[in-house]
């Protein structure tokens, strides 16, 4: 008989090799591989993570009509985008919080993702799931944005069915002593497994809010551009009107913009075409005017090293 294959979740660790990230992934794994999927691990620091090096290799071809490839080939970057972008999985990202944030693993990993996103825009429609584990060693005060970087990252592909913050475990395996956060880690984990063989239609956050949580997102960090009681959710760009109800505040969301986040095919469809066009008038109209311009400031300052 014809075995079905069976659904698979992906998870990114980015912290130390059996640290608390690798460890609350597996937590969260191996309980979503008692509901019957199967999961695959990428150690992030056991491979070559090179940055980003800014020269826009992917964009120029895109904005060329040619197909956009990273420049930097000597490293694994490529091939973790293709596993945790592309393949049909669900994704369960895993990184640590060194400064506030998510660590510059995650980060390098992110920042490299423009090729890959260009070659397979579909991957926009989000017709997969994910979740989130964020870890910092001190007190919640030392990881507001760990949650909210990695974000940025998911909701390009995912839609977000859980997501975890840790705090107090500064040392590794020294969450193996919060039989609280594992617990969380393994409910996460069969969260996303559930989702996982939902119809997507059906699939909904099931994780921690606050009353001024984005509806997409579900982050709780508010971006005020001008005037309240106008405000943004700095991830999704999803807008907020602040009002009282009776004696409370409240956040009323815009429909259209939860139907249209900044990660949705069609807010990351005008913005790619925004990105060709602005490439091609620099090729066809002000790159002879640039290199006149730009002379004074490459023979301008005492460049210092160490
Ligand atoms: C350089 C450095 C800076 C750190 N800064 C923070 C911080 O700002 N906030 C925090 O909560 N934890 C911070 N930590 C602690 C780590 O988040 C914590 O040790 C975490 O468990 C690391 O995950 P891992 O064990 O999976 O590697 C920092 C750790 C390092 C190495």
């Amino acid at each position: 008989m014809a075995q079905t294959k069976k659904k698979k979740i992906i998870g990114l660790s980015c912290g130390r090799v059996n640290g608390n990230c690798e460890i609350l992934l597996k937590e969260a794994l191996m309980a979503a591989e008692e509901l019957g999927v199967q999961s695959e691990i990428i150690r992030a620091m056991e491979l070559r993570v090179k940055p980003c090096k800014g020269c826009e290799a992917c964009t120029i071809a895109l904005g060329r009509g040619k197909e956009p490839r990273c420049a930097i080939t000597d490293d694994d970057v490529p091939w973790i985008l293709d596993k945790i972008l592309v393949e049909d999985c669900a994704l369960i990202v895993s990184a640590p919080v060194y400064h506030l944030r998510a660590n510059s693993y995650f980060e390098a990993i992110h920042e490299r993702m423009l090729p890959t996103m260009f070659r397979h825009p579909e991957i926009t429609e989000k017709r997969r799931v994910g979740g989130i584990i964020c870890v910092g060693g001190g007190e919640p005060e030392w990881t507001p944005l760990g949650l909210t970087s990695i974000n940025i990252f998911v909701q390009h592909t995912r839609k977000l069915v859980d997501q975890m913050q840790v705090n107090f475990v500064p040392r590794p395996g020294a969450v193996l002593m919060e039989g609280k956060y594992l617990k969380r880690a393994g409910q996460l984990g069969q969260n996303v497994a559930k989702a996982l063989m939902m119809p997507m239609e059906k699939v909904k956050y099931v994780g921690d809010e606050t009353e001024a949580s984005c509806p997409v997102c579900h982050c709780n960090v508010l971006k005020v551009p001008g005037n309240l009681s106008e405000v943004y959710c700095p991830v999704c760009w999803v807008r907020g009107t602040i009002y009282a109800d009776e004696n409370k505040l409240k956040v009323k969301w815009d429909e259209d913009d939860i139907q249209n986040p900044r990660f949705s095919t069609k807010f990351i469809g005008k913005h790619l075409d925004l990105v060709i066009e602005l490439h091609k008038k620099f090729f066809t109209e002000d790159q002879d005017k640039v290199k006149e311009l730009i002379k004074k400031y490459i023979a301008y300052g005492k460049i210092i090293k160490p």
